[in-house]
């Protein structure tokens, strides 16, 4: 995985001091994003980190892997940082209201146990809920981390949306983010290589889609701009992921009219 160094420190300087009193003296914790004491340790490749989260990265790496379809280990780093940079440009009583260390971990395991990715869907789902327990999470949390990972997708929701907490409206918001923009350029590209589609054909109009195993057939890879990524930035939840994704969305859509101008061989004017 390629990120730069010690870029999870900020992160975890998200999660606040722990104020947590110990188990063993039979008081209770108030705090949920505190429970877990955020003992630092390094990894060689990602910095310091909670030494929680450095579990859930790993957990991650062993399930994504060796993914090439953009649903990679990076992808998900990325998500956890879109979504963090979300909560700071929110108005501070909307993000009193959010559940840090929740939307962290949501955005790290987000792609686990997604069809695509697992071999075997059920025993990741099994697996992942144990792995979650063993982070001190609620029950409630545990259940609600995954409510938002089998909710959020963009193929789930189209037929009708539905409705997320404010933390999975952050972690739903983070991912389709890294859709769009050049990563979004980019993996629409690394995706149509991966699966054979083809790249652009002029004759093949984008296809209006009714559900999700209509998002499933092949298509070409420009079309896949005007059958979901340009719909993106008007379904964002929040407005600190709105500011985020205008800036993206433009420079998508200025690639495709390059795209297109390009192939017709209309950006050459004659001298
Ligand atoms: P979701 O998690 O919403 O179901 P996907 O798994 O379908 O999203 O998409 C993962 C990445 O692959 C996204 O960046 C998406 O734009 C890209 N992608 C998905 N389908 C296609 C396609 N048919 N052509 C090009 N890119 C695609
Ligand atoms: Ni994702």
């Amino acid at each position: 995985m390629n990120v730069r160094q010690g870029s999870l420190e900020d992160g975890a300087r998200t999660t606040r001091p722990h104020e947590h009193v110990h188990k063993d003296t039979g008081s209770t914790h108030t705090d949920t994003q505190s429970r877990v004491p955020p003992s630092r340790v390094r990894s060689r490749k990602l910095g310091y980190m909670d030494a929680y989260i450095k579990r859930v990265v790993l957990f991650v790496q062993q399930h994504l892997g060796d993914d090439r379809t953009g649903h990679d280990v990076a992808h998900a780093y990325r998500v956890v940082q879109l979504a963090l940079r979300i909560i700071e440009l929110m108005p501070e009583v909307e993000a009193a209201r959010v559940n840090r260390r929740l939307v962290q971990c949501a955005a790290w395991v987000h792609d686990v146990i997604d069809p695509k990715v697992a071999v075997d869907v059920q025993a990741t789902e099994t697996e992942l809920r144990a792995f979650l327990e063993t982070l001190d999470f609620t029950e409630a949390e545990v259940d609600e981390i995954f409510f938002i990972i089998t909710h959020m997708s963009f193929s789930k929701n189209i037929e009708s949306r539905v409705p997320l907490s404010l933390n999975g409206q952050i972690v739903q918001d983070a991912d389709r983010l890294d859709a769009i923009g050049v990563i979004g350029v980019a993996r629409a590209l690394y995706y149509g290589g991966a699966h054979g589609d083809v790249l652009y054909d002029p004759a093949v109009a984008p296809r209006v889609l009714a559900d999700e195993s209509e998002y499933r057939e092949p298509g070409t890879v420009i079309n896949h701009f005007y059958e979901k990524l340009f719909q993106l930035k008007d379904l964002l939840n929040t407005d600190a992921a709105r500011q985020i994704g205008e800036k993206r969305d433009l420079k998508m859509h200025s690639f495709v009219d390059d795209f297109r101008a390009e192939w017709e061989g209309s950006d050459v004017t004659d001298a």
